[in-house]
This record gives structure tokens, sequence and C-alpha cells, in this order.
């Protein structure tokens, strides 16, 4: 039954055994950060949570803990979650596209429907002398992969909560890029320096005004911004230009539409959309 790489081939079906209607509720998916697997299971099968969670580590031999993962809140986007199998340690190392992130999966979100959008960044600037603000750093999502992979001059990553601020710290000398990326601990309204970036990252999905202004102020004449937003569908994607051209208007910069794509399904008629923009005088 066992497989190589720590994958067994019994799936979740053949592992818990349930009546058949709530068979047709089991999870069909689930994410895997290093060595911790996020469930979302629906609360119909709360009462098999205990079982759902080993039968994944009796699958993936290499995983320790089996977290349910419930949603996301606060400011922090901070995971609602709870352990239900193996160890109850939930600090592990993650690796992507040659990065390392350490993190506490129980406190800080890493999304696995921005990995595209990570790799594209990861390689996004046009040359080494770019000088590249990340308003919402997280625990170095962005930063990280573009030291890594672009190796710029220079990346201001600004990150509010504590808790993600020290992991962003850790993994910028897990990932030897101390040289590259300067940390800053604090809001990225007040933070964020002016007209020095090259490339200014939006990277959170409810920015406010103010925050949309600083990051277009941060911006060097001739600098791109990559702004995200949850969009309604319906309004794909004019809503987040029509604000991007708002705040512009209000903070005296001109700006052009040079892209727009979609990263995700957010939630039921919501989009995760970034638009990328030219920011001149
Ligand atoms: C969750 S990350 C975005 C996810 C990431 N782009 C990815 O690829 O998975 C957004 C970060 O912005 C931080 N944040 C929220 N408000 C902030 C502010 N005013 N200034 C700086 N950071 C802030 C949050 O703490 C969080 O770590």
């Amino acid at each position: 039954m066992r497989r190589s790489k720590g994958v067994t081939s019994a799936t979740l079906s053949d592992l818990v055994r349930l009546p058949p209607d709530e068979m047709e509720l089991l999870p069909r998916g689930w994410q895997i950060l290093g060595t911790i697997i996020l469930v979302s299971i629906p609360d119909a099968l709360r009462d098999h949570a205990n079982a759902i969670g080993d039968a994944l580590l009796t699958m993936y031999p290499r995983c320790d803990t089996v977290l349910w993962k419930r949603g996301v809140a606060g400011r922090f986007r901070e995971p609602v979650c709870e352990v239900i199998a193996g160890k109850d340690e939930t600090e592990t190392v993650h690796k992507e596209n040659g990065c390392r992130f350490k993190l506490d999966t129980a406190r800080i979100m890493f999304s696995q429907g921005n990995l595209a959008e990570r790799t594209r960044m990861s390689k996004i600037c046009a040359n080494r002398d770019e000088v590249v603000l990340d308003m919402f750093a997280g625990i170095g999502y962005f930063s990280i992969q573009i030291a890594v992979h672009s190796r710029p001059r220079k990346i201001v990553a600004i990150e509010l909560n504590p808790v993600a601020y020290r992991y962003l710290v850790e993994n910028i000398k897990i990932n030897r890029v101390e040289d590259i990326v300067l940390p800053v601990e604090g809001d990225c309204v007040t933070e964020s320096p002016q007209r020095t970036a090259d490339r200014v990252i939006m990277g959170y999905l409810d920015s406010s005004r103010e925050q949309l202004i600083s990051g277009l102020l941060a911006a060097k004449s001739g600098g791109v911004m990559h702004y995200h937003e949850a969009t309604p569908t319906v309004l794909t994607y004019q809503r987040p230009i029509r604000r991007i051209k708002d705040a512009a208007e209000a903070c005296g910069r001109s700006v052009g539409i040079l892209g727009c794509r979609t990263i995700k399904k957010y939630a039921p008629g919501v989009l995760h959309v970034v638009v990328d923009v030219s920011v001149d005088e």
C-alpha cells in the first residue's frame, strides 16, 4: 500500500467508513504545508473529524499534524482552526518554488490559490537595479520569492502583525536574502517611503483608499503597482480599476492599466483579482 515520497495509495474513502450519505461529504482536497495537513470538513461530519484526521496521517506518513481549517478572520487574516489528529505542533517549514517558509500554520495563512501569482512575481523584476516595496509582506510570500529569483537591489517588506513579522525576519535569514530584504514592522500607511519604489505590491484583499493612495505615492514616476482585490464577479475588473483611478486622482498621480488577471475564486460570487498599473507624475 505504501508508495514512494511518503504517500500511500489508499484514499480517504478507503480509510473512513461512513453511511453512504455521509461518504458523499468527505473532503476531496486538502492543503499540505511542510508536515502539516490542513483540511476543511463540513459541520455535518464533525463527529468524524478525528477519524478523517487519522486517515489523512495514514495517507501521508511524512506528515505529523492535521488541522481542521474553518476559515480566516480579522485584519491579519488569521486562520480559524483546530488540531484533529497527530501532534499539537503546528509550526513547520514549507518549501515552494525553491524558497523555504517557516510559519505557524495555526496562526498564519498560506494560500495555495495564490501559488501561480507568487511564481509570476518571483521573476517579475525587469532589472537588478529595482527597488520593490511589499506593503503587506506577511511572512515574505512575495518578498522572499522575488529576492531569491530576481535578486533586485532592495525590497522593503512591511508587516503589521507581530507574529507574521517574526516569521518574515526568520524567513529572510533561512533563505539568505538579508542583503536584499529590509523587514519593517508597522503599518504600511505610515511606513511606506514615498517616491522610491520601482515596483509596489499591494497583496492584501481588503485595502482601504488610504492604503491605495500610500501605494501610489510610494511608486517612482515610471513605477509599477500590483493591486490585489476581492471583487464581486459582476464588477470584475471595473471596480478595482475605478478605485485605482479615483485614488490616483485624489493624490495627483497618473495611472495606466497594464493588465488584469483573476487569481482564484475567493468566495461565492467573489474573485481574487490583481491589476498591474503603471504610475507616473
Ligand atoms: C495574508 S497576507 C496576503 C497573502 C499573500 N499575498 C499570499 O500570497 O498568500 C496579507 C498581510 O497583510 C498584513 N497587513 C494587514 N494590514 C496591514 C497594514 N496596514 N500594514 C502592513 N501589513 C498589513 C496582514 O497582517 C497579513 O500578514
